[in-house]
């Protein structure tokens, strides 16, 4: 054997130990790889079957799944029945449906299902109405929109939060001049059922100055969700409007996400640096969704058969509406709320009334007698209203509701004739000022009043002569509303 050859042979061996090497390398790469895949691919899902079910609570056994998370039960047909959970027992789930359940057996397949969540945003929802999941209620195709946003929102931290510094123009005369809003502020309209809270609402809504307006119509009658839409937003309105309804005949939980959906998009386009309008009818409703769930799934009542998680999730909701960080967008929200037997002192009034920044309570009394909007101006008032409005502004309000209360206080006696004219000229001026205080007040449903005109109409009624005893007493009674 030649030297070469030798060399050769030597260097062959050496060749292959060195492939052998490297392919021993790439199969150990190749299983880490596999391995990797494997711990990546869908865990399995252990499915549980249902045990019980009362009224529209639902309980399973043998599957695991966080609270708030949707599973699938399998319904007679072979079609499936969304279900959330809604919370636990031990090795219980408590489940509640997300639509109507019929033909729901004893022993049913509970699949959890691993989906987020999330709520399609953008612009194309303009002009669109959607139920409460998100789906399309218009008849106009699925929606098609650029974005989806997690249903969460981030909290915006307070200190970050733009303070109320803007005068808002909403159209009527007596919230524009004594009742002033601010941009990002959050009201509710509080009265008994049919005194005029939705119609006040619509007349908002059509004439508030806002780039995007969000109508969350949750727990009402459906009849008003087209009526609303047809009637008060109009073609033109609903250019930039998004409506989500669910109505009353909707389960509890499918109330609950609506409002939640209803002010998810607000968020968004307050994101985008706008000002949005959100109006929700009702907050009541909300409220009694979460009576539902929570009772249903063994919550304790707590006030007029409230349980205690009712008055944690109002807050929840309303804080998110109110202004963005420093120079963000807004959102300015008006809820109704309905004070069941006109009682103001109705818990749900009264949690409402603790969180809001104002409230416009309307008056059984007045729209009896025809007199609408039936403002209560002395039991209504705006929390935002002194850093918003001119000390000159101020002091005319203070001038009309002395006027208006101090009528009101004297017209039982007025109305029998028992009050003797020039005996106190402040009642005197408030006899005579009376008729143009309560014309001022009212509105016709068609007519908007810029915050302008509502302002100097307000300032030109101080220009009242103050009158002698003896004019006084030539003066006619006004008619006692
Ligand atoms: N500004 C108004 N001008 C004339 N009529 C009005 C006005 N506001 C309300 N009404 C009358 O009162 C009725 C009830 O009003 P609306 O539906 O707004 O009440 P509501 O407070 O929303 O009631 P509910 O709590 O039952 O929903 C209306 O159908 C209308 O006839
Ligand atoms: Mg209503």
């Amino acid at each position: 054997m030649t030297n070469a050859t030798e060399n050769n042979m030597q260097n062959g061996l050496s060749f292959q130990s060195r492939v052998e090497k490297l392919r021993a390398g790439r199969r150990w790469r190749q299983s880490l790889v596999d391995a990797q895949k494997r711990i990546a691919a869908p865990q399995l899902i252990i499915e549980g079957h249902l045990t019980r079910m009362v009224g529209l609570t639902l309980e399973a056994v043998g599957c695991h799944a966080p609270v708030g998370s949707r599973c699938l039960l399998e319904g007679p047909d072979g079609r499936n029945i969304e279900a959330e959970v809604v919370g636990f027992s031990g090795e219980k789930l408590f489940l509640m449906p997300m639509e109507r359940m019929h033909g729901i057996v004893p022993n049913a397949r509970v699949v959890p299902t691993k989906k987020v969540y999330d709520v399609a945003v953008g612009n194309e929802l303009l002009g669109r109405v959607l139920d409460g999941a998100g789906n399309s209620l218009d008849g106009k195709g699925p929606l098609q929109t650029s974005e989806r946003v997690s249903i969460t929102s981030r909290v915006i931290n307070p200190m970050a939060r733009h303070p109320i510094s803007e005068k808002l123009d909403v159209g009527i005369r007596a919230i524009n001049a004594l009742l002033s809003v601010g941009r990002g502020q959050r009201m509710g309209l509080f009265a008994g059922s049919g005194v005029g809270k939705s119609v006040l609402l619509g007349m908002m809504t059509k004439y508030t100055d806002a780039d995007v307006i969000v109508v969350g119509l949750i727990g009402e009658r459906g009849r008003e969700v087209k009526e609303f839409i047809d009637n008060i937003l109009g073609e033109e309105g609903m250019a930039r409007a998004v409506v989500v309804a669910s109505p009353a005949d909707d389960v509890p939980v499918m109330r609950l996400h609506g409002a939640s959906l209803a002010t998810r998009i607000a968020e968004y386009f307050r994101d985008q640096g706008l000002n949005v309008l959100l109006l929700m009818d009702s907050l009541t409703r909300y409220a009694q969704a979460q009576r539902e769930v929570a009772l249903a799934v063994g919550e304790p009542p707590a006030t007029k058969g409230y349980p205690p998680s009712v008055f944690a999730k109002i807050p929840q909701l309303v804080e998110r509406a109110g202004n963005g960080d420093i120079g963000g967008g807004s959102i300015t929200a008006f809820y109704t709320v309905l004070t069941e037997g006109d009682d103001q002192q109705d818990p749900i009034a009264d949690a409402a009334r603790a969180i809001l920044d104002g409230h416009i309570v309307l008056s059984r009394e007045l729209a009896e007698a025809g007199h609408y909007p039936a403002i209560d101006v002395e039991a209504s008032i705006s929390r935002a209203m002194t850093e918003i409005t001119s000390t000159e502004h101020q002091a005319a309000i203070r001038q009309f509701k002395q006027w208006y209360s101090l009528y009101r206080q004297h017209r039982d006696l007025i109305s029998v004739g028992a009050y003797q004219r020039g005996a106190d000229t402040k009642v005197d001026e408030a006899v005579m000022m009376y008729p143009q205080l309560t014309k001022f007040l009212q509105q016709d449903i068609t007519q908007p009043m810029s915050l302008a005109d509502s302002i100097n109409e307000l300032e030109a009624l101080q220009s009242v002569e103050v009158i002698s005893p003896a004019q006084a007493a030539n003066l006619q009674m006004p008619v006692v509303q």
